[in-house]
């Protein structure tokens, strides 16, 4: 019994021992696992702080870009806006509606308009109709074309008119489109004004200078009438005097005979110089037998004295075109440059052509002689031929170039307009 109940007690140890040591095998496995799901846990959640480190720095970072973003930007607005502010014109931007944007201070000055006045409001909310509609065309070109535009607006301030050199234009965004039109204005009242008083001296100046020319040239007719009727004149009387003279010599005065015939000879000589003299002080041809044959006459005058040069002319029939004065300034004009060839150029060739067209004609006159520093010889200002052929076709609204190198020959060529408005004669 004993025994038994030893044997039922060390059973009962056994099983208790058995369970024990289940409970313990099986709280062990229990454990490993909830560690292994801890280790899980801890995984995740390492991963997950993780990804909160990384999105919080770039959170950070993005913060931070967009505050430079804006520090630049504010940068980028304080220089646009001190440049704006310190710019001698007006600027203005709108969007594609006619809607101002910006307006800058110049602006706000001239127009006497506040900027916030401006801002946000239409051209039609800003502008009478006409002036609104005539802004609105150009923002409309500038947008259609993408081009900018410059042109002159006079516009009134304060009783009087100032000229503004404006220029118009599209601002455009990353896709090529114009998202508003800006445009920038100069005051270019002061420059205008010098100009127009500067053209105005020219003018004044010019006429100046055809009032001497016309003066010379009525001077050199009456020294021209002089040399004929007084000096041409006694020469005549003294040249008839001295060959009736030689007729009443005896023959026998041979030596008296000759020295009358040769006091002839030079008196004939000096007839023919004091010809000379007067025709070119006036182109004789040129009143009684027109411009055409004057020219002519002129040009185989050249030729004969220089038969070495070959000479290659062409004339168109220039009468009628030109009252008198004009006639002799374009006679003048081309006398001088056939002297100045004879006088500097020793060409071998010259060519020469006179051709009308439509509204002008035009004269070229080539060399191939030694040529000239042309902006030298200007600025000298010692001669006046090359002078006086630019100024008289100035005072006949004609033009006028001069081309010359060294070695390489000389071209003139000029034209003068048909219509006599330009004339100054
Ligand atoms: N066709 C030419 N070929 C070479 N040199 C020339 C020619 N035409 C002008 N020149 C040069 O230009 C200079 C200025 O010419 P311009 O006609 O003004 O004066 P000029 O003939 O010397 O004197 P003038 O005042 O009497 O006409 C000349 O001295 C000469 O050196
Ligand atoms: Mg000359």
């Amino acid at each position: 019994m004993e025994n038994l109940l030893l044997i039922a007690n060390a059973v009962i140890i056994l099983i208790l021992l058995a369970m024990t040591w289940w409970y313990a095998h099986s709280t062990s496995s229990l454990l490993h696992r909830s560690q292994d799901q801890v280790a899980g846990i801890q995984r995740q959640a390492v991963a997950k702080i993780e990804e909160l480190h990384a999105s919080y720095t770039r959170i950070l970072r993005e913060i931070e870009e967009r505050q430079q973003a804006e520090e630049r930007l504010e940068e980028s607005e304080a220089r646009f806006a001190a440049f704006m502010r310190h710019l001698p014109g007006m600027a203005e931007m709108r969007d594609t509606n006619g809607r101002y944007l910006f307006v800058n201070e110049t602006w706000e000055k001239i127009f006497a308009r506040n900027p916030d006045d401006c801002r946000g409001k239409t051209l039609e909310e800003v502008w009478p109709p006409d002036f609104a509609s005539r802004f609105m065309e150009l923002d409309r070109r500038i947008i259609e074309d993408g081009h900018p535009l410059e042109n002159i607006e006079n516009l009134d301030q304060n009783g009087r008119t100032y000229s503004w050199l404006i220029t118009r234009f599209p601002i455009l965004n990353q896709e090529n489109q114009a998202v508003m039109v800006g445009a920038i204005g100069i005051d270019i009242t002061a420059r205008r004004q010098a100009e127009e008083a500067l053209k105005a001296s020219e003018q004044k100046l010019r006429s100046l200078t055809a009032q001497l020319l016309s003066a010379q040239e009525i001077e050199r007719k009456r020294l021209a009438a002089e040399l004929h009727d007084e000096l041409g004149h006694s020469l005549l009387t003294l040249k008839l005097r001295l060959e009736s003279l030689e007729e009443q010599l005896q023959p026998q005065q041979v030596s008296l005979k000759k020295e009358v015939q040769k006091i002839l000879r030079f008196i004939s000589q000096t007839i023919g110089e004091v010809r000379r003299l007067y025709l070119d002080l006036i182109p004789g041809d040129l009143e009684d037998l027109g411009l055409t044959a004057a020219l002519h006459s002129l040009i185989e005058d050249f030729i004969d004295l220089q038969k070495q040069i070959s000479w290659e002319v062409e004339v168109d029939n220039l009468d009628g075109l030109f009252p008198l004065p004009i006639q002799t300034a374009i006679y003048r004009v081309v006398q001088e440059a056939l002297t100045n060839i004879g006088k500097h150029a020793k060409p071998t060739q010259v060519a020469l052509s006179i051709s009308k067209d439509q509204d002008k004609v035009l004269f070229t006159i080539k060399d191939n002689g030694g040529g000239f520093d042309a902006n030298k010889v200007f600025a000298q200002k010692k001669t006046l031929g090359l002078l006086s052929m630019e100024e008289r076709v100035k005072i006949l609204g004609g033009t006028f170039n001069l081309w010359s190198q060294k070695n390489q020959g000389t071209k003139i060529s000029f034209s003068i307009p048909l219509s006599k408005e330009g004339y100054l004669l």
